[in-house]
């Protein structure tokens, strides 16, 4: 099981710290960009984005919860991230050539759903996608209860995704912690968002560190 911390749970006071541990400790820095209008919140952008460019070890996995999340690609990739998600119920018809833009710019390309978007929405990108983001909480704010219905949703894609020989990383977040990590393995899911389980543990490389043993 991967573990990705999300940034937006971090101390934004004292990010170096945290940046240190996530290097040490973690297996990708999930990076939350919220726009204000896809979602009912604003995050954080290129500030950061820019200044972990170079000091981030592990690979930047960046989670667009943006309209228009192509207008933004060449710029993480300029800025080293390995990982870019959009949502497929933003983007619709532009979700293949999103992919395919991601692909050009040498990137992974992620396609995400919120919960209440099926999750049959993400087959015909299977075979196409390098990973699937299933939202367990909806996009917009951290420190949300983790909604256990994604569990099914987890075990149908990855079912199709066996069915169709296809098999990639099924990434989930939202809501994640020890109570729900040996579940979310049970269904399917290879890397585990997750961010105030992580940063408000008194120990936040020890809980990374359990949650990828689970
Ligand atoms: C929600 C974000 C999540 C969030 C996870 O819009 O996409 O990545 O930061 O935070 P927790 O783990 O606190 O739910
Ligand atoms: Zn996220």
């Amino acid at each position: 099981m991967l573990v990705a911390p999300s940034l937006l749970a971090a101390d934004f006071l004292h990010l170096d710290a945290d940046l240190r541990m996530l290097n040490a400790h973690a297996d990708w820095i999930h990076l939350d960009v919220m726009d204000g209008t896809f979602v009912p919140n604003i995050s954080f952008g290129f500030s950061v984005i820019d200044a972990l460019k170079g000091k981030a070890a592990i690979p930047m996995d960046a989670h667009l919860m943006v309209v228009h999340p192509e207008r933004w690609f060449e710029r993480l990739a300029a800025d080293g991230v390995s990982y870019v998600s959009f949502h497929q119920e933003e983007a619709g018809r532009r979700t293949g050539p999103n992919i395919d833009a991601i692909h050009a710019l040498g990137m992974k390309a992620g396609v995400a759903v919120n919960p209440d978007i099926p999750v049959q929405k993400l087959f015909p990108y299977i075979g196409r996608a390098d990973f699937f983001l299933i939202m367990s909480v909806f996009a917009g704010f951290g420190g949300q209860k983790f909604i256990y219905e994604s569990l099914d949703r987890i075990a149908i894609l990855k079912a199709e995704m066996e069915r169709l020989g296809a098999v990639v990383p099924i990434e989930v977040d939202g809501g994640i912690s020890m109570s729900n990590a040996s579940a979310l393995k049970d269904s399917g899911a290879d890397v585990l968002v997750a961010g105030s389980s992580v940063f408000s543990s008194p120990d936040p490389a020890a809980t990374i560190s359990a949650l990828r043993g689970v």
